[in-house]
């Protein structure tokens, strides 16, 4: 397994983070850190991704990757900016080929059989499951992963301190992804004790299921 999926595995809780200004970055990287969650998915969603990914990248603590990554071409302004992973909603097959090709840790978002066939044709063993809880939760990702037990799964989407710990102890799932400990409204106001209280509580709830 990459040495990306490795550190996802030990730190159990990716945090999906939308930053809407890169100023931010630095402080939200700190506290990651100091709660001890030391990644972050910065998504594409603002114009502030690709600055803010580049500030994070250099705090060597922290692993910084890029989500929402529709493109070849936000791959290649992701990874020039220190992405050092892309995470995407969809699997977009010429996206995916073009991380695999090149060394790239990517894990695109599935939910059915044929996505997670189509991830495995391409050479992947880890997906994201999403939008984890409405596209039927844990008991859907137990019955999908039965046939493919060469997969793991990076569940994400509607997870909150309590719906998360039962998706921790299933040994199919290397890691889930959430926005619950970096909520936008925290970040506006400048909240870094209470984001790295939340950020603390998370990554307790990962020792405390996985030991
Ligand atoms: C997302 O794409 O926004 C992530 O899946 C995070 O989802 P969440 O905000 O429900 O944690």
């Amino acid at each position: 397994m990459s040495e990306i999926f490795e550190k996802f595995s030990k730190i159990g809780i990716v945090p999906v983070v939308v930053l809407d200004d890169a100023k931010d970055a630095e402080k939200l990287g700190e506290a990651l850190v100091a709660g001890g969650l030391p990644c972050a998915e910065v998504t594409f969603r603002t114009d502030a991704a690709l600055e803010s990914i580049k500030i994070m990248a250099q705090n060597k603590d922290l692993l910084v990757g890029a989500g929402t990554v529709l493109s070849i071409e936000q791959v290649d302004k992701a990874v020039n900016a220190g992405a050092k992973f892309i995470v995407s909603p969809g699997l977009n097959p010429k996206v995916v080929k073009y991380c695999v090709d090149n060394n790239i840790p990517i894990t695109p978002g599935t939910q059915t059989p044929s996505e997670m066939e189509q991830a495995l044709e391409l050479g992947l063993k880890v997906v994201k499951f999403f939008p984890a809880e409405p596209a039927g939760g844990l008991n859907m990702i137990k019955a999908v992963a039965a046939p493919y037990t060469q997969l793991k799964f990076i569940p994400t989407g509607g997870f909150n301190s309590k719906n998360v710990r039962d998706y921790l102890m299933y040994d199919r799932i290397l890691a889930c992804g959430g926005s619950w400990m970096v909520k936008k409204d925290l970040i506006a106001a400048s909240q870094w004790d209470k984001i790295k209280s939340m950020v603390k509580e998370a990554a307790e709830i990962v020792k405390e299921m996985r030991g």
